[in-house]
């Protein structure tokens, strides 16, 4: 394969830059730390929001909790405040001045007021009825028009009927309590209490509401009670819910709420606590949410500062291995000032030594074997040190690896050396990889002349008779490859770790740049070149991928 032909080829795909190359190293170690900070925030948000909900589910119970002892202490508190009112009431009703029969009016005038006035139980008002309903006398006067008649309210009728004691809501749709109790079979004492004037406790807990349910499930209190409080079954589930002894969780007009009921003691009353669940839960959801803001706060404000922290970090890392790349081609370019002096001053002495030898009549085929030799050498230390220079081109190509094999070898017929090394080609059929044939050549090229150099050197030493360099194309799985081995003894000792540096040799003529350049070709274009020691000497694979 010519050079021409190859740098005719199409184009293969771009080779990425040094830069590129050290960026695209970079990114999966942002990515890991990224990562890792995303795990961390996630974990610092789902530990608030897991005890959150336990707090919710720990704070319904006892808010449900809280809400059927409320209830229950209301109950009790209403129940006495009734007993109270009833006993008041029926002390005064058995006062012996409290007598329908008789004409006088005054004793009983003064009794109610006493009743009214004196005392603030009987907010509403006191009157005296007679057996048919009718108001007998009333305090303040004129608390009901004249001839009003009370004997159809459900109080009446069943003070009647069981000749005790009764409460009851005065008229359906009140807050009045009517208190009624019997006189002596004459008639019926009535005391009226305003329900909102102390005898039910106001409440002052955000969405906690209470009703008192009258005995048909007529509502008390509070007048203005929602619509709820009226539908048809409410009774039912109060006394349901008053039986069952706790608190139960219910849904009113799409509302959650803690309910709980109980039975006022020594009435027909029922008592009703209704809590907002959402209100309930307002103060616990807020604390969370400034947790969450807090947690969110911190955490980005230690995300920027370790991203801060970290970019400068990276950046200092970059530079330092700015430093180390420009020390290392500044070491490079050091050894390499004095290899190319100490080359360039070998050569001229040459030179020098055989212009002698011309100017002084000596034997000019020696002088001019002599200065073929040192031009050369140096036309090859000018070659290599303009390879090395270039920076890469790669044209890759479908090729076959067997063919460029042997065209190295067959390159390299006019070699001195070439004559004292037996080398031989195996190929194991045709191997198409996709390769630069000017690179895949000369990495080849250098193998096979360093194996040949190597081997002669052994055997000028006398460390083999026979030397030999085996050149094999085989498949290896996916892989193609070429094996170039010899049997000169291997690498000396100390090079073996630094064979593709570049400037290192142990000849005294080289300039090490044969295996440093051969490697990098391998590189660039996707394949690989390794050394192995062998038994004999040195085994160098080169692979690339077969295309499929
Ligand atoms: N087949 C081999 N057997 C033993 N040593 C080897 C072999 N190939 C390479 N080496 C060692 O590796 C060194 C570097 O080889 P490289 O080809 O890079 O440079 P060079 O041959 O010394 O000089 P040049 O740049 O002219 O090729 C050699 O000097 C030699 O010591
Ligand atoms: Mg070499």
């Amino acid at each position: 394969m010519s050079p021409d032909a190859a740098k005719s080829a199409p184009q293969g795909p771009p080779t990425p830059t040094p830069s590129a190359r050290l960026a695209s190293a970079h990114r999966p170690f942002a990515r890991a730390v990224g990562m890792g900070l995303a795990l961390l925030a996630a974990i610092a948000i789902i530990g608030p929001l897991i005890s959150y909900r336990s707090d919710v589910s720990a704070s319904r119970v006892q808010m449900q909790a809280r809400l059927a002892r409320e209830s229950a202490l209301y109950a009790d508190a209403l129940s006495l405040h009734v007993s109270l009112l009833q006993a008041e009431l029926e002390r005064v009703a058995q006062q012996p001045e409290v007598n329908l029969r008789d004409d006088t009016a005054a004793p009983e005038e003064l009794l109610l007021r006493i009743a009214h006035q004196g005392s603030s139980l009987f907010t509403g008002g006191v009157a005296l009825l007679d057996l048919q309903g009718q108001v007998i006398r009333s305090e303040p006067h004129g608390l009901f028009a004249a001839n009003t008649a009370l004997q159809r309210s459900p109080w009446f009728q069943r003070v009647l009927a069981t000749r005790g004691s009764t409460v009851d809501v005065f008229s359906a749709g009140e807050e009045t309590l009517a208190v009624a109790v019997p006189v002596r079979n004459e008639g019926v004492l009535l005391g009226l209490v305003q329900a909102s004037h102390r005898l039910v406790p106001q409440l002052h807990d955000e969405g906690e509401s209470l009703a008192v349910l009258g005995p048909t499930g007529n509502v008390l209190f509070p007048s203005s009670a929602p619509a709820w409080v009226r539908q048809g079954g409410m009774l039912e589930r109060v006394q349901a819910l008053a039986a069952g002894g706790e608190g139960e969780q219910w849904e009113l007009a799409g509302t959650p709420v803690f309910a709980a009921a109980n039975a006022v003691r020594g009435t027909p009353l029922w008592l009703l606590m209704i809590a907002d669940q959402h209100a309930a839960i307002a103060p616990l959801r807020g604390r969370m949410r400034l947790q969450l803001l807090f947690i969110a706060v911190l955490q980005v404000a230690t995300l920027l500062l370790f991203a801060l922290s970290l970019r400068r970090i990276y950046r200092g890392f970059l530079a330092f291995e700015a430093r180390v790349t420009q020390s290392e081609k500044l070491a490079a370019l050091g050894t390499a000032s004095s290899l190319i002096a100490h080359e360039v001053k070998n050569s001229l002495n040459g030179l020098g030594a055989a212009v002698s030898m011309l100017e002084l009549g000596g034997d000019a085929a020696t002088s001019v074997k002599t200065l073929r030799g040192q031009t050369n050498r140096l036309g090859h230390l000018a070659r290599s040190l303009l390879a090395f220079g270039k920076p890469p081109v790669v044209h890759r190509v479908p090729v076959q690896l067997e063919r460029v094999a042997q065209e190295a070898v067959d390159g390299l017929a006019a070699l001195p050396e070439r004559s004292e090394v037996q080398v031989t080609v195996h190929s194991a059929g045709p191997l198409r990889v996709q390769a630069d044939p000017l690179m895949l050549v000369t990495a080849i090229d250098n193998l096979v002349r360093n194996a040949i150099e190597a081997a002669v050197g052994a055997k000028d030493l006398g460390r083999v008779s026979a030397p030999w360099v085996r050149v094999s194309a085989e498949r290896d799985g996916r892989w193609g490859q070429v094996r170039v081995e010899d049997n000169a003894g291997g690498p000396p000792p100390g090079f073996e770790e630094r064979l593709f540096e570049p400037f290192v040799t142990s000849k005294p003529k080289g300039i090490g740049l044969g295996l440093s350049m051969a490697h990098q070709a391998l590189v660039d274009m996707g394949g690989k070149l390794a050394f192995e020691r062998t038994a004999a000497g040195s085994c160098f694979t080169v692979r690339l991928e077969l295309e499929p």
